[in-house]
């Protein structure tokens, strides 16, 4: 009968309705703070904290409308001793942080070795000792690149081949992962995802440097001709994705996450001049990034006919407007960035003649 049933329940409320104790690294961050409002806006029973260094990059202002709801720890996650108290707190460990920009890379790889190789050790052997699940948020860019007329598209077993020092040290943190799960049994997953777009995207970002730009009223700067390719997905797909593989994929295992959004960086800019109202022409082209990636694209089968994942935004130009309302409407946020980006690009980027159409090499500077 029913109250034997429930009478042989389990007494212990404790354990068993216990809500998950999360922890995210990078949770200031761009996709760390969506991933933040996006889990409690669907989970109310999460108890996040969240471990972030406030680097350039994060601001608690990311986290505004959910600071009394979380428990925001300031510091690195190469603190071994920090990191080992708060994982032994965490059923769950979600880690974003990470130096993010390949820009900044190429200027003073340093921080990228601390952060994403030092940084992905220290939680590895934390997660190691308290035997606690883990998943690593990692980037498309671990693949390099593609031709732009190549059929093929990044999957799970495509082979590792970074350019950058970013990418190269996303690779190597990937890797260690790989390492603790075959030799040390750890519980881990790992995503790469491509090219996010949306709110609170730092304003170095492709993106959101062109948006504020043009709000600002200077003309977007596109590196080279712009016939690369990247391929937009919208940060809360890229965050359902992460969910998706957390409760449902397998541990030890990869995971790419896309949305099919293809396009190139000339097009970019031309949609953002034509939604903001301006003429799509009126762009600079600036000194192209050193050995800049081609082209990235990925294959999301995987993910969507095993763990039956599907993206929300698959129209990129309406996902595009909503950021372009969101910078708009949001100043405050983004202003106080602006100014010191802008100095660091000037220094490195100089307005160059239009390179010869095709020719996505062509350095095209004038003398
Ligand atoms: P971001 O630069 O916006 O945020 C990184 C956050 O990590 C910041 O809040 C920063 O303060 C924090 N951080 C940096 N170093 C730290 C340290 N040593 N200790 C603690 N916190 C530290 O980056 P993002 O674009 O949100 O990227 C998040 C993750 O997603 C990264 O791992 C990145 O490689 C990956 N990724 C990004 C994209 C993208 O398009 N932006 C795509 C795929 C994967
Ligand atoms: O693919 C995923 C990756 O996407 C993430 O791992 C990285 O963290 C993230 O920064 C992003 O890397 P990209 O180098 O592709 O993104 P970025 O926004 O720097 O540049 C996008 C494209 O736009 C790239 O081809 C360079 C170009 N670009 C960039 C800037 C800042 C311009 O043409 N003009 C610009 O001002």
């Amino acid at each position: 009968s029913l109250s034997t049933a429930s009478e042989a329940a389990p007494p212990a409320r404790v354990g068993r309705l216990r809500s998950m104790q999360i922890l995210v690294t990078g949770g200031a961050g761009f996709i760390g703070s969506n991933f933040v409002h996006l889990t409690l806006a669907q989970r109310p029973d999460a108890q996040i904290t969240v471990l972030d260094a406030l680097t350039y990059a994060g601001t608690k202002a990311s986290l505004d409308g959910v600071l009394d709801k979380i428990t925001f720890v300031e510091g690195d996650i190469a603190d071994a001793e920090l990191v080992d108290r708060l994982v032994g707190e965490a059923d769950l460990v979600v880690h974003f942080a990470a130096e993010s920009h390949n820009d900044n890379s190429l200027a003073n790889p340093w921080p990228f070795v601390q952060t994403n190789l030092i940084g992905t050790y220290t939680l590895l052997e934390a997660v190691r000792k308290h035997n606690v699940r883990y998943h690593h948020v990692s980037t498309d860019e671990v693949y390099g690149d593609l031709e732009l007329d190549d059929p093929e598209r990044f999957s799970e077993s495509t082979p590792y081949n970074p350019s950058s020092p970013y990418s190269s040290t996303k690779a190597g943190s990937d890797l260690l992962v790989r390492a603790w799960v075959r030799s040390f049994g750890v519980q881990a997953t790992i995503s790469n995802c491509s090219n996010n777009y949306g709110p609170r995207q730092h304003v170095e970002k492709f993106i959101p440097r062109q948006i504020t730009n043009v709000i600002d009223g200077v003309r977007p700067k596109l590196y080279g001709a712009g016939l690369n390719v990247r391929d937009w997905i919208h940060v809360d797909d890229h965050n359902t994705g992460v969910w998706a593989i957390i409760d449902r994929g397998q541990i030890g295992e990869t995971y790419l996450i896309g949305a099919d959004g293809e396009v190139n960086n000339v097009t970019v800019i031309r949609d953002i001049l034509e939604a903001m109202g301006k003429d799509p022409n009126a762009f600079d082209h600036v000194t192209d990034r050193a050995g800049h990636d081609l082209r990235y694209a990925i294959d999301s089968t995987r993910l969507r006919t095993e763990l039956g994942w599907q993206p929300q935004y698959r129209d990129f130009r309406s996902g595009l407007q909503a950021t372009i309302d969101w910078y708009k409407a949001n100043e405050d946020w983004w202003r106080p960035m602006k100014a010191e980006t802008e100095a660091k690009y000037a220094a490195t980027q100089k307005v160059v003649q239009a390179p010869v159409e095709g020719d996505a090499d062509a350095d095209g500077e004038s003398h």
